[in-house]
């Protein structure tokens, strides 16, 4: 091994971890981008609306400008200048909806809609669109009231050939795929703390020309419509700890203030939660809009390693850390006599325990079971990338897979990856986070109030 790389820490055995256990070949196979575009989706795109070009509608059509599996018919908004620059952004000249988002639905030439739209309006739509028998793509968060998941799912299930599928698109990431699967692998060996920041410095408001559009444009600062920084922000990063940990929490408390952006909006500016699942796991998330300096990342930390990854505008990165554990460690501090001393003792060395150089995952992974050429070359390119001779290799961007897999999913009649299910569960937290910091109290799951509050509370010696 290098000298420079073993004076950075970094073994051999460290590096391949990060590519032998995880296989992710099979992982973007089911995502199953580049292949899906044959002749037969070119020759039958999906004919889709498309509702809400917004800030994130935009970023979406741009993507759908390029994407041949589907075609933009017609766009709505009802902002005049949103609208334009949507039919701007396709580039394909869609017909123009500025009334009413119904009449897209009413055409019998709309297979598909796009629903792109501030919070409050996402179930509205969905179920209207679902009832005119089109197949469906939301922004998350999917549901912003507890009674309305129940009847997503009612509708969903009175319509099971046609496609919901929720904007997570985190599901989508090679990367995020990757890193997961060594998670679910044991790499971090045993996970019991994740931790995610979504860090903002600034006021979050639109600058608004037309005042009569103020509350509709700057939907996020207020309650009637929005869900604050939790639903903003954390969606994605509860749902990033629900995929590692393969469940849903089973209890939420926090605080939540408004503290520093004293103007008329009346959702938390300063949140911080922790997500409980079983067996003592936990999940915290904090946000907060006035200091960016931790920005936003997820954590995911385990006894043999952690992972820390995060999705950028156009792509994902993530670096694993392997744990480093002083070779006469205590291995149980709480069942040891002498708990006090041996606690000062891993005081005085945590130099020696603290993260060291990490490993950069990388979106294409070789095969399950790796040959030695294969192994070799995943070394020499790692190597190679953590002393900063090659870039790290790119991820797809996760949006233009996920709208891929929405176009491949209503070809072939499949269920998406980011499915009701998956979008149920984001919602319920979301919900659930802000009433425990408005209730200031803690809430439970439905039928997870008699759950022993964490089976990893210390044994008293
Ligand atoms: N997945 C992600 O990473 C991500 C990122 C940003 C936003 N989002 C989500 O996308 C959605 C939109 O967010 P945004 O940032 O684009 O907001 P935005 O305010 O920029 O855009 C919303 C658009 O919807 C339009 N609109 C409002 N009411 C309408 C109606 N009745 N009919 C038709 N159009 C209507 C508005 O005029 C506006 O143009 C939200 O749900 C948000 O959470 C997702």
């Amino acid at each position: 091994m290098p000298e420079s790389q073993q004076s950075k820490g970094l073994s051999r055995r460290d590096f391949l971890k990060t590519s032998a256990v995880a296989s992710a070949t099979a992982a973007v196979a089911a995502l199953g981008a580049p292949a899906l575009i044959n002749s037969q989706t070119l020759q039958d795109p999906v004919i889709y609306g498309f509702i809400g070009a917004g800030r994130q509608g935009n970023f979406h059509l741009k993507k759908l400008s390029v994407n041949r599996m589907g075609r933009c018919a017609v766009i709505c908004d009802i902002y005049p200048p949103n609208l334009e620059q949507g039919v701007k952004t396709i580039g394909s000249n869609p017909d123009k909806e500025l009334q009413d988002y119904r009449r897209v639905l009413d055409r019998k030439d709309i297979e598909a809609v796009f629903i792109v739209t501030p919070y409050h309006l996402h179930v509205p739509m969905v179920l209207d669109a679902l009832s005119a028998g089109k197949h469906v793509f939301v922004e998350k968060v999917m549901m912003k009231e507890e009674d309305q998941i129940p009847r997503v799912y009612e509708a969903a299930q009175a319509h099971p050939n046609q496609v919901l599928q929720v904007g997570l698109q985190r599901r989508y990431s090679a990367i995020y795929n990757v890193a997961i699967q060594m998670v679910h692998n044991g790499a971090l060996g045993k996970v019991q703390f994740i931790r995610a920041q979504w860090h903002r410095n600034g006021s979050w408001k639109n600058p608004i020309k037309d005042p009569a559009f103020d509350r509709i444009l700057n939907w996020r600062l207020y309650r009637e419509y929005s869900g604050g920084l939790m639903a903003e922000l954390g969606s994605h990063q509860v749902d990033v700890a629900d995929w590692a940990y393969q469940s849903e929490p089973i209890s939420v408390m926090g605080v939540g203030g408004l503290d520093y952006w004293k103007d008329d909006r009346d959702i938390y500016d300063n949140v911080s939660v922790i997500f409980e699942y079983s067996e003592g796991r936990k999940f915290v998330f904090t946000s907060i809009c006035n200091n960016a300096s931790l920005d936003f990342s997820e954590t995911i930390m385990g006894d043999e390693g952690t992972i820390e990854i995060t999705l950028g505008l156009n792509s994902a990165k993530a670096t694993f850390y392997p744990e480093q554990k002083a070779p006469d460690a205590p291995t149980n501090l709480v069942k040891t006599a002498n708990v006090q001393e041996q606690n000062w003792w891993a005081g005085a060395t945590v130099k020696n325990r603290g993260r060291k150089i990490g490993v950069p995952i990388l979106p294409n992974a070789p095969s399950k079971n790796p040959s030695f050429i294969e192994k070799e070359i995943m070394y020499a390119r790692k190597w190679l990338t953590e002393m900063g001779v090659l870039e790290v290799e790119k991820d797809r961007d996760a949006i233009a897979v996920e709208e891929e897999h929405f176009f491949h999913c209503i070809r072939e009649g499949k269920k998406p990856i980011s499915n009701i299910d998956i979008g149920a569960a984001d919602s319920r937290s979301v919900i659930f986070a802000n009433r425990a910091m408005d209730m200031k109290q803690k809430v439970f799951w439905p039928g997870k109030a008699e759950v022993p509050a964490s089976s990893s509370e210390p044994k008293k010696v």
